[in-house]
């Protein structure tokens, strides 16, 4: 019997389809890859996954959950201060610490996990923390969550805008600590942070800088260790937040990776830590393995680039015009939401899956289609989505 509840959701979930915007689930059969096996609809290449270095059905990645699981068992049945922290965790967190280049690093759950942690954790009604406006969904939520839990104060610079970020940080002087939180790579647009201004402004003004590498790590710098590789200032951000599911093997996970003393901070004080179940040890030991394969092979980063720049340049051959950028997201703008759905079904009929994105996840009027290239695509994959491409767009009159 439906509750009035189930009835107010249902007339919502019925406008969703009429407006276009409804999200239809695949349901994948097979493991993350190139190419993946879809329910009833055969393989298709994915144009649309995080798997950027290709980890996730890497065999030894696969094989050291297995052993994982063998040797912890499978679940960590309780908080890690509670019943038992596993060593696991340890070499894991060492490993995250030693990639990024800070002293030291605790997991969550997720990255989500982790960057709600740290502003509510780490600030009190003394401090202010000031974010970019395209930050990702999970940094605007822990801010949401830091202001209610501690009554810190918040403030949103324009995206990238360096002039801005200081005279916000000049209007915050008075505040005990002052925090600046920017994604990395801003995940809808592949744009990379000004990681060098970003020190220099914080720097001036005594502030802490902390970075979402999300969508960085595995994917920037000559050996994938995110933005600060990038611009050669490794050692120089305060706090760095990563996901362990997106490049290092994609199973799911995050961390913060900071001082010792923030990390033992953390440990002490945030509640995810204290009041949640660590990830369970199958998953960082993947993780773990997945740091090990990229710190051996940062080969594996350089095709990434490449295949990146490939699909790129043939997308503007074709008459695209994707945003410009070194990384490899790919967003090609739309402009409504709608049109956005549209291509991505037709290319999904051809047999490619890309995502469309429209508001509110982007802005009103940018809607568009985002393409995730990995170091695990071949030149037959791209080629092939790119004839897709070519197909659709010249049924959409977009090329
Ligand atoms: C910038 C950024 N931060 C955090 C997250 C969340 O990561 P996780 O899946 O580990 O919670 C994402 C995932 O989409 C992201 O893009």
């Amino acid at each position: 019997m439906p509750t009035s509840l189930d009835r107010r959701l249902q007339t919502e979930l019925d406008a969703f389809r009429r407006d276009g915007v409804y999200k239809q689930l695949l349901y994948l059969d097979s493991p993350q890859a190139p190419r993946v096996r879809v329910e009833g609809r055969g393989e298709i290449i994915i144009l649309s996954s995080n798997n950027y270095l290709g980890l996730s059905n890497q065999p030894e990645v696969v094989a050291a959950g297995v052993a994982g699981l063998e040797r912890f068992g499978a679940g960590t049945s309780s908080v890690r201060f509670i019943c038992g922290t596993f060593t696991i965790h340890r070499d894991l967190e060492a490993a995250c610490a030693r990639l990024v280049g800070t002293e030291a690093s605790l997991s969550f759950v997720s990255c989500w996990n982790a960057n709600e942690a740290l502003p509510a954790t780490l600030l009190s009604e003394h401090d202010i923390v000031i974010s970019d406006q395209l930050n990702h969904a999970s940094i605007i939520d822990a801010i949401r969550l830091a202001k209610a839990i501690t009554k810190c104060r918040s403030a949103v610079y324009k995206h990238g805008d360096l002039t801005d970020l200081d005279e916000k940080l000049a209007a915050a002087r008075d505040c005990r600590t002052r925090m600046v939180i920017s994604d990395g790579v801003f995940s809808m647009e592949g744009a990379i942070a000004k990681l060098p201004d970003l020190i220099e402004v914080c720097r001036r003004h005594d502030a802490i800088l902390v970075i979402d590498d999300s969508h960085a790590t595995g994917v920037l710098g000559t050996h994938g260790r995110g933005t600060a590789e990038h611009f050669g200032v490794v050692g120089d951000v305060d706090v760095i937040t990563s996901t362990l599911g997106k490049a290092l093997g994609g199973a799911a996970g995050g961390f913060v990776a900071a001082s010792g003393a923030v990390c033992d901070y953390l440990t002490q004080r945030a509640r995810p830590q204290l009041f949640s179940n660590a990830l369970p040890p199958t998953v960082a030991a993947s993780a773990l393995a997945s740091i090990h394969h990229l710190e051996g092979h940062p080969e594996r980063v350089a095709t990434l680039r490449s295949n990146a720049a490939y699909f790129r340049d043939q997308l503007s051959a074709l008459g695209f015009r994707p945003l410009a950028g070194e990384t490899p997201i790919i967003p090609v703008i739309l402009g409504e939401t709608a049109k956005a759905i549209q291509m991505s079904a037709l290319l999904l009929d051809e047999g490619v899956f890309v995502t469309g994105f429209g508001y509110p996840v982007v802005p009103q009027g940018e809607a568009r289609v985002r393409c995730q290239i990995s170091a695990s695509h071949t030149r037959d994959d791209l080629d092939e989505a790119l004839e897709a491409f070519k197909r659709v767009g010249s049924r959409l009159g977009l090329i």
